[in-house]
């Protein structure tokens, strides 16, 4: 009887072993990772949300020429005019940009953008991008 639970015990060891073994490591898919939904950094994120969001007034280099603006009076401003830069504070172009236009007295066409307000830092790189066209 001993010598037959042992024989058990060692064919049960046999089949058991190969898949003990860790799998053989499988080629991994050559497919680019998944797109995240929001992108890694502030940088990024202002510049899909200009993209999505403003370009279609302000245009693509911010010149004010997106599809939207024809029909708009005012018309959004060039950001690329440097007497409208100098004339505007970082505070000022972030705070329109989270309260929208009708809050500070300009037009409401300019949208508010209320998610954006607990994400300063989203701003901060949206201001940034607007300086930019500077
Ligand atoms: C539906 C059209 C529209 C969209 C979308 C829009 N804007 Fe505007 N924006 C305007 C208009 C029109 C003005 C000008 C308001 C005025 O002069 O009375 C303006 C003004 C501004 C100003 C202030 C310029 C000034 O005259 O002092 C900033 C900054 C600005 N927009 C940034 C943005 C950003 C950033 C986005 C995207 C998150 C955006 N806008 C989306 C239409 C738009």
């Amino acid at each position: 009887m001993r010598s037959s639970h042992a024989l058990v015990a060692l064919a049960l060891c046999a089949l058991c072993a190969p898949s003990c073994k860790p799998p053989p490591s499988t080629p991994t898919s050559s497919d680019p990772p998944m797109q995240t939904a929001t992108p890694a950094t502030p940088d990024a994120e202002a510049r899909q949300i200009f993209a999505g969001r403003c370009a279609v007034c302000h245009g693509a280099t911010g010149i004010g020429d997106g599809a939207g603006a024809a029909a708009l009076n005012p018309r959004p401003r060039n950001f690329h005019d440097a007497t409208w830069q100098a004339s505007v504070t970082d505070a000022q172009i972030e705070n329109i940009i989270r309260v929208g236009g009708a809050a500070v007295g300009k037009s409401s066409a300019m949208p508010p953008n209320p998610d954006l307000v607990s994400k300063p830092e989203v701003v901060a790189a949206l201001r940034a991008m607007i300086r930019g066209f500077r």
